[in-house]
């Protein structure tokens, strides 16, 4: 079969790695891509946002199977678009990506379901969502409505940094549209996690459980990035909370949209916080999570493509997803400066020495080539994983692979899988 990945980052050439080990994949596309990508795919020069070159590539060039990678086409509708010219398609429709596409739906659809997260008012009018704030209690959370990169959250310890935060929103319009509307949340505190779940519109199959780290710095310090590492199993996400949050969380939410005739095929990603009172979400994602893929697929067993296939084809529950007893750690190598201000086009040394260790595979996120070398071309660069037969091998690992790997202003946290 020839399939196509659309996306570009780190999370892409996971999928695209672990796609390549299936039997039934002849040849595999990435568009955009990026140089890592090109590797193991060819290579198509076209964005992701462009539907239509991007379909008219795959029936030109007989794609049989297309995997959509991304958070914005995802929301865009680019599987609406694959569909109605008859090409098999993974990933949610438009009308069931809106779980991430808007705050203010998933908080409702939660909310209506009765499926556990943080109270919350959702307002279209700055001056009411000022009357909430003086009248609340503190810290808040305001949240603008849609996408904005992973970066739309505020978390405001007083009335004054929530009076800033609101007009950052819904005046100053930091984050573009997405901040018309505002969800103001209750702060809720405890140990986070994402757990990634096949889905097939009818029957959810939840993948083993990661833990992410957003801050740019050790000891969670800085400003939040797209994310700097991840390890997987999370060390607090037992058998028992699993089965709980099938019964009180997944199925629900597939149940949920199924209700809403928005039936969901693909992958919903559930950011988890353990609070006191229980398992609450703190957020839906409609696509795997970057770089949780990275320590989450290098532990499947399962054919990916058999998945993804039964996903499209609502036969999930006729397949037996297997995973191995091991660990896995991913660290994030970015350019200095990152999530603010960086240079890119920095020469990269040793990739070929950490991946000539044992158990280490180097995902790509932004390079690109030059002079035939790999160079710097985005705030993360590589994410290194590391498996290992516990966490601690993992992490170790994947920590003396990095040691390998250099560039100008390399900049990475020491503290991946430690809390
Ligand atoms: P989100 O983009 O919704 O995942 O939010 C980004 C990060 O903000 C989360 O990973 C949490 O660390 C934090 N956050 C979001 N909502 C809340 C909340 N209600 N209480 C405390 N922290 C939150
Ligand atoms: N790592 C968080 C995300 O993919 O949204």
């Amino acid at each position: 079969m020839k399939v196509l990945i659309v996306g570009s980052g780190g999370r892409e050439h996971a999928i695209a790695w672990k796609l390549k080990q299936s039997k039934r994949v002849d040849k595999l596309y990435c568009a955009p891509g990026n140089a890592g990508i090109g590797t193991i795919a060819e290579i198509v020069p076209i964005s992701a946002m462009d539907f239509e070159s991007l379909t008219a590539f795959a029936k030109k060039e007989g794609i049989d199977f297309t995997v959509i990678g991304m958070d914005d086409p995802l929301v865009g509708g680019i599987v609406d678009a694959f569909e109605k010219e008859g090409l098999k398609v993974f990933g949610p429709k438009a009308n069931a990506a809106i779980i991430e596409g808007s705050k203010a739906f998933s908080k409702e659809l939660m909310k209506k379901y009765n499926i556990p997260t943080a109270k919350y008012e959702t307002f279209r009018s700055y001056e009411e969502a000022k009357k909430y704030i003086e009248n609340g209690t503190f810290p808040v959370v305001l949240k603008a409505d849609g996408l904005a990169l992973g970066k739309g959250v505020l978390i405001c310890n007083d009335l004054e940094e929530a009076l800033e935060g609101l007009d950052t929103i819904m005046v100053s319009k930091k984050f573009g549209d997405s901040g018309n509307t505002v969800v103001i949340e209750e702060f809720l505190e405890g140990p986070e996690m994402s757990v990634l779940a096949f889905c097939d519109g009818k029957t959810i199959v939840p993948m083993v459980s990661a833990q992410d780290h957003k801050r740019a710095y050790d000891h969670d310090e800085g400003p939040n990035t797209g994310g700097m590492g991840t390890f997987s199993p999370s060390r607090v996400y037992t058998k028992e909370l699993a089965d709980k949050c099938m019964t009180e969380i997944y199925q629900p939410t597939v149940d949920a949209l199924i209700a809403e005739n928005r039936p969901f095929k693909g992958i919903i990603f559930f950011g988890l916080m353990l609070t006191k009172d229980g398992m609450k979400v703190i957020e839906y994602n409609a696509r795997f999570g970057d770089p949780e893929t990275q320590v989450v697929l290098p532990r499947l067993k399962t054919d990916l493509l058999d998945i993804f296939e039964a996903c499209v084809d609502g036969t999930l529950d006729k397949i037996d997803v297997c995973w191995e007893d091991n660990a896995a750690a991913c660290v994030v190598l970015a350019s200095g400066g990152y999530p603010v201000k960086y240079e890119k086009g920095y020469e990269i040394s040793g990739i070929e020495n950490a991946e000539a260790c044992d158990n280490v595979t180097v995902f790509h996120a932004g390079t690109a080539l030059k002079d035939g070398k790999f160079v710097t071309n985005g705030g993360r660069v590589l994410g290194v994983t590391g498996v290992g037969k516990d966490l601690d091998e993992a992490i170790k690992t994947a920590y003396a692979a990095v040691e390998l790997i250099d560039f100008k202003d390399k900049h990475y946290r020491k503290d991946i899988g430690i809390k």
